[in-house]
């Protein structure tokens, strides 16, 4: 273990840049939303006061409205497509235009939580505090406009999983006409095989083209945009960050803020049934634009476990990664590998991903001890 632990240390100081840290050098040269965030909890262990400088980097770069972009392009590199070129957001410092997994509420409480400088952690927390519950704001805001209680993604690339079998059926919706020519970079550092398809990077680029014909404002992208997909695992990530910064705000006496984080949480896990399919033992993402379920059984629907589901649902759950587990080396694949669309090695449409195993049922007996919090087993 110890070596193990160290090794991740390496790891860490290598994709240091000072006040952030890259996912990788290479094919991810900049600063990543969620990667930053759950980095930080990494930071923690060994520097507190790095891995509050990660979030708080991150946010320095929160737009006017209320969103926290998905990448920050701190520095020139032109080892990635599309870069600041592409995405034209106007910004400061250059940044993507769409978002990411809202894991910065639970990284920040574990943060406060496991602190062994308290007075270090009341001021950052402090500070962060407003920001995230302007985010939380902006996402119920903005990607969920009839105030249905669940958002939508308006990009793959939102997601995290970015190529998943959920996507393919929406995107077929989104055009292809009219992409500017380009050069791939992702394909020189990764291999070829594992990454999206040619097709799939056209209709990425078509969504960033259209996004940035409508001036990047996001009272308009989310109605224009022609991929609008609800996906289970992005809410209960939502929503556990809600309960979490609720509770953080309770601590840190904003009782503001942990109203309104509670009472988006309440509402986001009672919506979340309506993604509930008994046939799949799990929840489904559903096309806002057709109305309907997407019946695609992916890791997405699993996730929520990391949201305080009720029990009958975490155990049904645990039940359906203890089906995956028979027929899978390893648990949680990305896509169910009994459906004829799994792909072992390529990315989100097969092969596990360490960032979605804390946050995974292992086995029901997790499930049960944790009282659904799997994450914080
Ligand atoms: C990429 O470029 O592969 C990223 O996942 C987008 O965020």
């Amino acid at each position: 273990t110890n070596d193990i632990i160290a090794r991740a240390v390496e790891v860490l100081k290598e994709n240091d840049q000072g006040a952030y840290t890259v996912p990788t050098k290479g094919l991810y040269p900049f600063q990543w939303n969620w990667d930053s965030c759950l980095t930080a909890l990494g930071l923690a262990h060994y520097d507190e006061a790095r891995a509050w400088t990660e979030i708080e980097t991150l946010f320095a770069h929160q737009w006017p409205d209320g969103m926290v972009p998905h990448i920050v392009f701190h520095v020139w590199n032109d080892g990635y497509f599309p870069g600041p070129e592409v995405w034209r957001t106007g910004r400061p410092t250059a940044t993507s235009g769409i978002t990411q997994p809202a894991v910065a509420g639970f990284a920040v409480r574990r943060l406060f939580d496991r602190a062994r400088d308290k007075t270090l952690a009341r001021e950052r927390a402090s500070a962060l505090l407003p920001k995230i519950d302007a985010w939380h704001r902006w996402f119920y805001e903005t990607r969920d406009p009839k105030g249905e209680g669940l958002v939508a993604i308006i990009h793959p690339w939102e997601s995290g999983r970015d190529n998943s079998i959920d996507w393919d059926d929406a995107f077929e919706r989104v055009p292809t006409e009219g992409v500017e020519p380009y050069i791939r970079r992702d394909t020189l550092h990764a291999d070829p095989a594992h990454r999206p398809t040619r097709e799939q990077y056209d209709r990425y680029i078509w969504l960033v083209q259209h996004f940035r014909g409508l001036g990047w404002d996001n009272a308009r992208l989310h109605d224009a945009s022609p991929f609008q997909v609800v996906d289970p695992g992005f809410n209960a990530i939502l929503i556990r960050a809600a309960a979490d910064l609720a509770d953080l705000a309770q601590a840190l006496g904003d009782t503001a803020i942990a109203a309104a984080n509670r009472a988006r949480a309440e509402k986001g896990l009672a919506a979340m049934e309506r993604l509930w399919s008994d046939a799949q033992g799990q929840y489904l993402c559903l096309d806002r634009i057709t109305g309907k379920r997407i019946d695609s059984a992916s890791v997405g629907g699993i996730l929520p476990a990391f949201a305080a589901i009720p029990t009958a649902r975490a155990q049904a759950l645990a039940a359906t990664v203890e089906r995956l587990a028979a027929n899978a080396r390893y648990v949680v694949p990305s896509h169910d590998p009994g459906d004829p669309r799994f792909d072992a090695k390529r990315y989100w449409r097969g092969p596990v991903w360490l960032v979605s195993q804390p946050v995974t049922p292992i086995s029901r007996q997790a499930i049960e001890t944790t009282e659904n919090y799997g994450g914080r087993a």
